[in-house]
C-alpha cells in the first residue's frame, strides 16, 4: 500500500506561524495539542513511516524527526517569550500602591475618662464594693428632695441645673451622682457597699477648669457601726491607689445637705494639699426617706469629680483637652489605636 507523501515543510510552517500567533500560554497549549499531539498532522507523518518503503524510511524518518525538533524549540522558545510577559504584565497591573489613601475604619479605643472611670471601679470591686448605675435624666426628687436639697436651695436655680421641659416634667439632668445613692438605698437593703460613676450636668460654659457635661464617681457604705474612721480609711485607700503609695488625704468640714456632718476631702500631692470632692456621714434624714433603720445603721457617702482627678494625676491643664475628643489626646495616655 502506498502512502500519499505529506509536505513535512508545509506541517512545520503551519506549527510554527500557529505557534507565533498564539498570544497567551492557554492558546499555545492548544497550538501544542494541534500540532505535536498524538493526533497531529506529524503524528501521523511519523505513524505512517512503516507504511513506506523500507528504502526511503530513513530519510523521512530524519525529515520528520528535525521538523519535531524545530516546532519544539519555536514552542519552548515562545513560550519562554510569552510566560515573561504574563509576569511582566502581573506585576504592573497586580501591583499595590502602598502610598493609596485607605478607607480602612480606625478601631475605636477607651477615653482617658472611661479608663480611669474603668480603675475606679475595679479597684473598688476589689474590696467587696459592686458599681451601680442611675439615669442622666433623673428625677428632681431624686436628684434634690430625697437629697435633703430643699427647693430653695441654689443648686436648683437655673443657672446650675439643666431643667426638662416642660416646666412640670418633675426631670434634670442630673446635677450629681448623689441620686444613684437613693436609688441603691431604695431597692437594696444594707449593707451596701457601692460605687456610682456616671455622666453628670451642669449650665456651665465650657472654659479651662469647667464643662457642662463631667463624670463624677460616687461612694456610698451603709452597714452597722459605720463611722468616719471608716470613710477616712476608704479615702487614704483610693487616693493612694489613684495618686500613688504614699499620698494620704485630710478631710475639713463643710456642708453638704446629704450629709451631717459634712466635709472636703483633699489629698496631698506633689508638696501641695488638692480639693479633691466632698464626703460625709449620710444624713439621718436621707436614711429615713429611703426606709433605713437609723437606730441599726449609719452610713458615709463621697463623691469626687472624674475629671479633675484626671486632670491632677497626668498634669493636664486645661479641660478641653479632655471634652474635644482629638485623639492625639488619648494617643498620650498610651491608648492604642489602630
Ligand atoms: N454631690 C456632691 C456634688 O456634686 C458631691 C458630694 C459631696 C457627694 C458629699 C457626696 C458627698 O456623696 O457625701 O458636689
Amino acid at each position: 500500500m502506498s502512502i500519499e507523501p505529506v509536505d513535512i515543510d508545509s506541517i512545520t510552517n503551519a506549527a510554527l506561524s500557529a505557534i507565533s500567533a498564539a498570544s497567551s500560554l492557554d492558546e499555545l497549549k492548544e497550538v501544542r495539542i494541534a500540532h505535536v499531539g498524538d493526533r497531529s498532522a506529524i503524528a501521523r507523518a511519523n505513524q505512517a513511516l512503516g507504511q513506506i518503503p523500507i528504502e526511503e524510511r530513513a530519510a523521512r524518518g530524519k525529515l520528520i524527526g528535525s521538523a519535531r525538533a524545530n516546532i519544539n524549540q519555536a514552542f519552548d522558545d515562545r513560550e519562554k517569550v510569552l510566560t515573561k510577559e504574563r509576569d511582566t504584565k502581573a506585576l504592573t497591573e497586580e501591583r499595590v500602591d502602598v502610598t493609596l489613601p485607605t478607607n480602612r475604619k480606625r478601631r475605636g479605643a477607651l477615653h482617658p475618662l472611661t479608663i480611669l472611670s474603668n480603675e475606679i471601679a475595679d479597684l473598688f470591686i476589689g474590696i467587696g464594693y459592686t458599681v451601680q448605675e442611675g439615669p442622666e435624666l433623673e428625677s428632681s426628687w431624686l436628684n434634690f428632695d430625697a437629697l435633703n436639697i430643699p427647693a430653695d436651695h441654689p443648686a436648683r436655680t437655673m443657672q446650675d441645673t439643666f431643667f426638662i421641659n416642660p416646666p412640670d416634667s418633675g426631670l434634670v439632668l442630673r446635677t450629681h451622682t448623689s441620686p444613684v445613692q437613693i436609688r441603691t438605698m431604695l431597692e437594696h437593703e444594707p449593707p451596701i457597699y457601692v460605687i456610682c460613676p456616671g455622666r453628670t450636668y451642669r449650665a456651665d460654659e465650657l472654659d479651662a477648669t469647667h464643662t457642662p457635661v463631667f463624670n463624677q464617681v460616687e461612694g456610698l457604705v451603709i452597714d452597722k457601726g459605720i463611722t468616719m474612721a471608716h470613710l477616712k480609711g476608704t479615702l487614704d485607700f483610693f487616693a493612694s491607689k489613684i495618686f500613688g503609695a504614699d499620698v494620704t488625704t485630710r478631710i475639713r468640714p463643710s456642708y453638704f445637705p446629704f450629709t451631717e456632718p459634712s466635709a472636703e476631702v483633699d489629698f496631698f500631692y506633689n508638696g501641695r494639699w488638692i480639693e479633691w470632692g466632698g464626703c460625709g456621714m449620710v444624713n439621718p434624714r436621707v436614711l429615713q426617706a429611703c426606709g433605713i433603720d437609723t437606730k441599726t445603721y449609719s452610713g458615709f457617702a463621697f463623691g469626687m469629680g472624674l475629671e479633675r482627678t484626671l486632670m491632677v494625676r497626668h498634669g493636664i491643664t486645661d479641660m478641653h483637652d479632655i471634652v474635644e475628643g482629638d485623639i492625639r489626646f488619648s494617643q498620650q495616655f498610651g491608648v492604642g489605636l489602630r
